[in-house]
């Protein structure tokens, strides 16, 4: 096989990771021609909408981007089967859920979707392809997706040559919220693959704004495994710290001072050392998950064990976070507005999979709580989908309804809104907007005794505290 040159490239996935790497290649490379697809039409309709603040995906300087390059390189289109028979490279940027039955739920990754993309290749694809797999998937899924093109290899549907291909694994280490800038300054691009001209075209295409000592080139499986380990090894430094955060409380330290102190060790290093309300976001959970299930597969249990903690002790911290709300509040919440602040994973995103604010609402709800939930980004059918429940009108609850204990919830669209008459606000993202709030301001509006719970660490104490607002912060003891 000889690959000449990658003129025209389409990417299966139009989802927060598809949408913007194929964007930033897009306005990088303006020679190849860019068309990113999907099933979902109302996403590819989206991306395709003229007004820019309407695309699916929200990321700082994504519409920029997308301005630039959309329609003089870069495509949305529904058209899967015409975009694979034309590209010269096909990247799999599909999502791929943990597995909710059947062998390895709850653990293992969901393959079905990964594994339609490879079958819609083999049957689409014309001439000599590289399949790029973008998606965090599985030590090993190069090779089902491999044995899925070769088997195509082997049966011709007309008298055209068979089509041959590649199978590399490039697997994208981007973040939400910084994604283009992640994108247009990796600290590495990672490629994995055994065919080195099908390695060198895809670093040629980096090579264009990625200088070439960050591109790294390993075997397919060194690659798989260094994205699942690279989230596994930031996922651990989270619970570490979120570990410490309730030793401090306990002992009367400062988690932040701590942070600060170990973080100076240049061996330990300063990032990724926030203590809050725990990780969320769609890929730490599900990428421990995995590799703690190719632990117990390959026969390790006690390295299972251990990368298992880092998501246990996630999961302590959100409920923990929610049970301290009800003590404060004097061991009951039943009937009581809490105003939450943020409902995203992180800041500068719409993205709530696995939001930590999804738990802790839950159990606050359960409680009894009223809560009246703001987030700049998230809408309000979102949010009601991740709580598997509809809001109820923001109108004070009945005394009835307050002593059966029936937790609700109300979309607020201000933040003055959802703390009117609150006894609590908790904040759960770190969004700018709540590092300037005027609590002043707001502290008139809520009923005393009132407290701030900041998870995030985003307020300021001293003027919390000047309006007569009890505070507590993640990791802050009591001197
Ligand atoms: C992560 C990886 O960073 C990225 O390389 C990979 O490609 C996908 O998964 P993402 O999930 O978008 O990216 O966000 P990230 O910034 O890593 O944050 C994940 C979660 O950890 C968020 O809930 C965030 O609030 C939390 N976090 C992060 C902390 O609680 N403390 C920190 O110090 C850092
Ligand atoms: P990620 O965060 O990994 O980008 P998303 O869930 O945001 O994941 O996006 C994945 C996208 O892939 C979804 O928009 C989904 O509709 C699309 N998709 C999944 N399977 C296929 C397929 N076989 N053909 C076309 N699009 C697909």
């Amino acid at each position: 096989m000889k690959i000449t040159s990658i003129d025209s490239i389409c990417c299966i996935g139009a989802g927060y990771v598809g949408g913007p790497t194929m964007a930033v290649i897009a306005d990088r490379c303006p020679e190849i021609v860019v068309t990113v697809v999907d099933s979902n039409e109302a996403r590819i309709a989206a991306w395709n909408d003229p007004d820019l603040s309407h695309l699916p995906v929200y990321e700082p300087g994504l519409d920029d981007v997308v301005a630039r390059a959309r329609g003089r390189n870069l495509y949305f289109s529904t058209d899967v089967g015409n975009s694979i028979a034309s590209a010269d490279m096909v990247f799999i940027s599909v999502n791929t859920p943990t597995k909710t039955k059947g062998l390895g739920a709850g653990q293992a990754s969901d393959l079905r979707w990964v594994e339609a993309c490879a079958r819609q290749v083999a049957n689409f694809a014309k001439g000599h392809t590289v399949v790029v797999e973008k998606s965090t998937l599985p030590v090993r899924t190069a090779a089902a997706i491999k044995a899925i093109l070769e088997a195509s290899q082997q049966k011709p549907l007309c008298d055209e040559p068979s089509p041959t291909f590649s199978v590399l694994s490039n697997p994208e280490f981007l973040a939400e919220g910084t994604a283009i800038r992640d994108l247009e300054d990796p600290d590495r691009v990672l490629i994995g693959g055994e065919e080195s001209e099908a390695v060198d075209a895809l670093a040629q295409i980096y090579a264009h704004w990625v200088p070439s000592g960050r591109i790294l080139r390993t075997n397919l499986w060194s690659s798989e495994l260094s994205k699942l380990t690279a989230n596994a090894f930031l996922a651990q430094r989270i619970s570490s710290i979120n570990s410490v955060a309730a030793l401090c409380e306990a002992t009367g330290a400062d988690v932040r001072e701590v942070a600060l102190a170990i973080g100076t060790d240049t061996r330990i290093g300063s990032k990724f050392l926030n203590a809050g309300p725990g990780f969320g976001g769609s890929c730490f959970q599900k990428d421990i998950l995995n590799l703690v299930y190719l632990c117990r597969h390959f026969g390790l249990p006690e390295v299972a064990g251990y990368w298992e903690e880092v998501v246990n002790l996630n999961t302590w911290q959100q409920h923990r976070i929610a049970s301290l709300v009800v003590q404060r509040l004097f061991g009951t919440v039943s009937g009581k507005r809490i105003a939450i602040l943020g409902f995203s994973f992180k800041a500068d995103t719409n993205d709530t999979r696995e939001a930590p604010a999804i738990r802790i609402s839950l159990d606050l709800i359960e409680e009894g709580a009223q809560l009246a939930i703001h987030d700049p980004k998230v809408e309000r059918d979102q949010m009601a989908r991740d709580l598997n429940q509809n809001e109820r009108a923001d109108i004070t609850p009945s005394p009835e309804a307050v002593l059966k204990g029936e937790g609700t919830w109300c979309f607020a669209s201000t933040v003055q809104g959802a703390v009117q008459g609150a006894d609590a606000v908790l904040i759960l993202t770190e969004w700018n907007e709540y590092r300037l709030l005027d609590w002043k301001e707001l502290a008139a509006k809520m009923r005393a005794p009132a407290w701030v719970f900041d998870t995030r660490s985003v307020v300021d104490s001293v003027k919390v505290a000047e309006s007569g607002l009890n505070l507590w912060r993640v990791g802050e003891g009591e001197d």
